[in-house]
């Protein structure tokens, strides 16, 4: 089971001073609350196996775009965004939403019950997190790899310019830390705080 959202706004958006809102869409999503163009775009990808994850991920943007703005348009929101970010895993949407627009960019990432193979390590860690892997104890690596993917994939989605580039390009300060910052190679600096419970995972970046 997920944390509530007073639980992740104490854990995630309180250790970096900021008043975030969460919401969680986990029940199928009604179509008729789509506007015309998202009908469209639904229509694309039903039967395929995104429909319900990108219909749920709409129902949980939209309903924080209405608490926030008062209006149900989420068209128009792109993908590095500073004020909404989206991730869905398993049958659950969690989006965020700063609502002052003080960042310049804001990225949450959810595992659930997710495994990250070993060998795909090298392709998501820098060398430096490659290391300090190696130094840990080999139960332990599991864990620390989804853990470490998931605050990665955070941080990737809060870089205003991850265009073009990849989890590999942004580094963790001190991979250990559930709290603390990361760069990327173009020189953004992202700061994170993160939450793991066996094989749940959730992580908030952003960029200021
Ligand atoms: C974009 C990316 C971060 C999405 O992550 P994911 O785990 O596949 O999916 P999530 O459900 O967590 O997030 C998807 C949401 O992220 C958002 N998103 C997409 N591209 C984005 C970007 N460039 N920046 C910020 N957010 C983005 C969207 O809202 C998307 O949902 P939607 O399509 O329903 O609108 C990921 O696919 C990616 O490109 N990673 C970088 C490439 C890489 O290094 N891959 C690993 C190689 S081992």
């Amino acid at each position: 089971m997920l944390p509530d959202m007073g639980f992740l706004k104490a854990t995630l958006g309180e250790p970096l001073g900021l008043d975030l809102h969460f919401n969680i869409a986990d029940e199928q999503a009604c179509a008729a609350t789509l506007s015309l163009a998202e009908q469209k775009r639904y229509q694309a990808l039903e039967n395929t196996a995104r429909a319900k994850s990108w219909l749920l991920g709409r129902a949980a943007l939209k309903s924080l775009r209405t608490r926030l703005d008062g209006r149900t348009d989420i068209d128009a929101l792109s993908f590095p965004n500073a004020r909404f970010s989206l991730s869905h895993s398993a049958d659950v949407a969690l989006a965020v939403a700063e609502p002052s627009g003080c960042l310049e960019g804001i990225g949450v990432d959810l595992e659930v019950d997710t495994r990250i193979q070993p060998a795909a390590a090298r392709f998501f860690l820098t060398e430096h997190e490659q290391q300090w892997l190696q130094s840990q104890a080999a139960e332990r690596w599991s864990h620390h790899l989804l853990r470490i993917w998931c605050i990665k994939e955070a941080v990737f989605k809060a870089n205003p310019g991850n265009i073009g580039r990849t989890l590999a390009d942004h580094e963790l300060d001190r991979p250990a830390d559930a709290r603390g910052e990361a760069r990327a190679s173009t020189g953004q600096k992202m700061e994170y705080a993160s939450w793991c419970e066996s094989r749940t995972c959730i992580a908030l970046a952003v960029c200021r």
